[in-house]
Formats: C-alpha cells, sequence, structure tokens
C-alpha cells in the first residue's frame, strides 16, 4: 500500500530569554518599537505535521511518500527523514523561498513572542499529485491552505482515499473550505476542540459527518480516542499510559502516523488505535516530536502492557 503524506515541513527556533518583556518594552515608545532580548538558549527543533506523520510512520517501517514544499536550506532535515524511512522524492524544494520556519522567544513569565514564516509552504499549492505515481491513500494534513484544497479536489477526481486531517487550519478555514476538505474522506481526524469547529463552522451535525465521511476519528488527549461509522457502534480505545510527561506537542501527528501504519498492515480500527496511542505516548515522553527512540522489541512489550497479549500479537509480524 502506498501512502502519500502531504503537509508542512518546517523547524521550530525556539530561544528563551531569561528576563522579563515587560520590563524591556516601555509603554510610550511602543510607536518606535525596537527591542533586542539576550537569548540564554536556543532549540530547533523538526517539525511540520507532514514531516512529522512521515517521520512516524517510517520509524515503524513504512515507506511514506512525503509531498510538501521547503527550501533549499532544508537538505539536512530532508536527509534526516530520509534516514528514518521516508521517502522524500515527493518534496518540492523551492529556488527563491526558505523553509517555512516558527520562532518564538519566551521570557521566564512564560510570556511569548511569535513569528511564523510560511515560506517556500506556499509553492505547495503547485504540485500535482498524478506525477509521483499511483497512491492508495493521501493524507492531507495542515499545510498552505491552496495546497490542502488541491490536494483533495485532486484526490476526489481521480477516486484516491484521502484521509482529512485538518487540525489547527480549521481555526481560521472558513465553512465552506473545511466541507471541500472533509467531504468524502475516508478518514476525518481531529481532536475534541477542533471537532467543535468543524459543527460550527459548516452547520453540520454529528450524523451529518458520519454520512459524509467512511470513518471518523477524535482524539480527547489523556481521554483517549473515539471512533465512529455511521450506523455502527462507536470505538472508544484508552492512550497508552506514559512514564513520564514531558512535552505533548505533536501527539497527534504520532497517532496518525500509527493508526494509518496499523490500518496498511490491515489491522482493525480499535488496534489501529492502540498503535497510534502507543506512538503518541512515545511523544509525550519526550521534548520534541521527531526525538523519541524506537525499538519493535520494546513497543511490542508495551503494547501488551497497555491492550493485552493479543494486540503485540496481531502487531508483531509487521515490526521490522
Ligand atoms: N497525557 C497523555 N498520555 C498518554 N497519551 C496521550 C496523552 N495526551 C495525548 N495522548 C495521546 O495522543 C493522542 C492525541 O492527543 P490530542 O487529542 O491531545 O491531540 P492534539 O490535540 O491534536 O495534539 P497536538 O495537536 O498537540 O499534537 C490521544 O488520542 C492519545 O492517544
Ligand atoms: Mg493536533
Amino acid at each position: 500500500m502506498r501512502i502519500a503524506v502531504t503537509g508542512s515541513i518546517a523547524t521550530d527556533h525556539l530561544l528563551s530569554f531569561d528576563g522579563r518583556f515587560v520590563e524591556q518594552l516601555l509603554p510610550d515608545q511602543l510607536a518606535k518599537l525596537s527591542v533586542v532580548f539576550l537569548a540564554s538558549d536556543l532549540q530547533v527543533r523538526r517539525g511540520g505535521t507532514g514531516a512529522n506523520i512521515a517521520f512516524g510512520m517510517g520509524v515503524l517501517g513504512l515507506r511514506p511518500l512525503l509531498v510538501g514544499s521547503v527550501g533549499k536550506d532544508a537538505a539536512e532535515y530532508l536527509g534526516w527523514l530520509a534516514d528514518h524511512g521516508v521517502d522524500t522524492s515527493g518534496v518540492h524544494v523551492s529556488e527563491t523561498l526558505a523553509s517555512p520556519r516558527f520562532t518564538v522567544t519566551t521570557d521566564q513569565d512564560q510570556n511569548q513572542i511569535g513569528s511564523f514564516y510560511p515560506g517556500a509552504m506556499a509553492e505547495a499549492a503547485g504540485i500535482e499529485l498524478a506525477p509521483l505515481g499511483a497512491l492508495d491513500l493521501v493524507v492531507v494534513a495542515p499545510n498552505d491552505p491552496g495546497a490542502m484544497l488541491r490536494h483533495t479536489a485532486e484526490c476526489r477526481d481521480r477516486g484516491i482515499a484521502f484521509a482529512a486531517d485538518p487540525s489547527q487550519t480549521l481555526t481560521f478555514l472558513d465553512g465552506a473550505a473545511i466541507q471541500q476538505l472533509v467531504e468524502g474522506a475516508t478518514y476525518l481526524f481531529t481532536n475534541e476542540y477542533e471537532a467543535g469547529l468543524v459543527a460550527d463552522k459548516t452547520g453540520w451535525s454529528g450524523d451529518d459527518i458520519l454520512g459524509l465521511v467512511q470513518t471518523r476519528i477524535t482524539t480527547h488527549g489523556a481521554n483517549g480516542i473515539v471512533v465512529q461509522r455511521k450506523g455502527e457502534d462507536d470505538i472508544r480505545v484508552a492512550v497508552a499510559p506514559a512514564e513520564q510527561i514531558a512535552e505533548p506537542t505533536g501527539v497527534g501527528d504520532a497517532f496518525r502516523a500509527g493508526f494509518l501504519s496499523a490500518t496498511s498492515w490491515g489491522l482493525a480500527l480499535e488496534r489501529s488505535c492502540q498503535v497510534g496511542a502507543l506512538l503518541a505516548t512515545h511523544v509525550v515522553e519526550t521534548v520534541g516530536t521527531q526525538e523519541y527512540t524506537y525499538t519493535g522489541a520494546r513497543f511490542l512489550e508495551r503494547l501488551a502492557a497497555a491492550y493485552g497479549d493479543e494486540a503485540a500479537a496481531d502487531v508483531q509480524p509487521h515490526l521490522s
């Protein structure tokens, strides 16, 4: 099964400022603002939803095709993804624009000043899927909105199954755009909050949505996952317990990676959620979205501890 993951490929630059912004921002000088904060720490984190999802699938032994747009400055990052099993041949490299980057400075009061530069991501809207060869499933994760709409439309036109994963883009997309991204999806992924945004902005009821997508998966943070299909009982799956909570950023992407890997192995929905939940737990336990260490043996052990020996036995033949 050949899966394309479309979405952003970005880095986060996290700076720490040991002072307090309020002490450097003079209220009567704000019209001519020019301030420099001397940062005591810089962390550069690999991220981007497309890259995070493809990374997780690669770690689990799949070879997902990553589709997105970066600048020439991303060569090292693409190398990292390739080293983790990701096929990066679908990534467009801009001639002129730098890679998307989120830069944020946090002060000692946890106040933040941030900027997001989409840069080369805008060129993702120019990517056509057809030249990338036959695809069995296309994941449409947060990206340039034009790219998300284009990839979804192309899947619908060509009869390719797609997974709608609009996530954080739901906060700024309008109802009409959301309808175009969701209708006809094989899978719709959102968290609980985003499920509310879909309902509010489209006016769709829960039943309406189940009539428009094959399978709806809603994640509820530490409260687990609910899977819904029209005319069937809901499936509820508990999280895989974390040994420590370091930082949750990226858990949603890891869940999708694990879930989609398991469905591609032919496993049932409940089992696929369990695989997704355990991969998400790996992310909860580490700082960063692609920093977790994975071994097949330990993964099976933890799967058995959380969901029973049968779960591990079902997954074992698929792990290298
Ligand atoms: N505290 C936790 N312990 C264990 N697993 C967790 C925890 N929080 C989240 N998860 C796992 O991650 C999955 C996704 O979590 P959540 O619903 O918070 O996603 P999200 O809000 O999209 O996250 P993000 O956008 O920050 O990646 C959950 O279904 C669960 O399996
Ligand atoms: Mg999310």
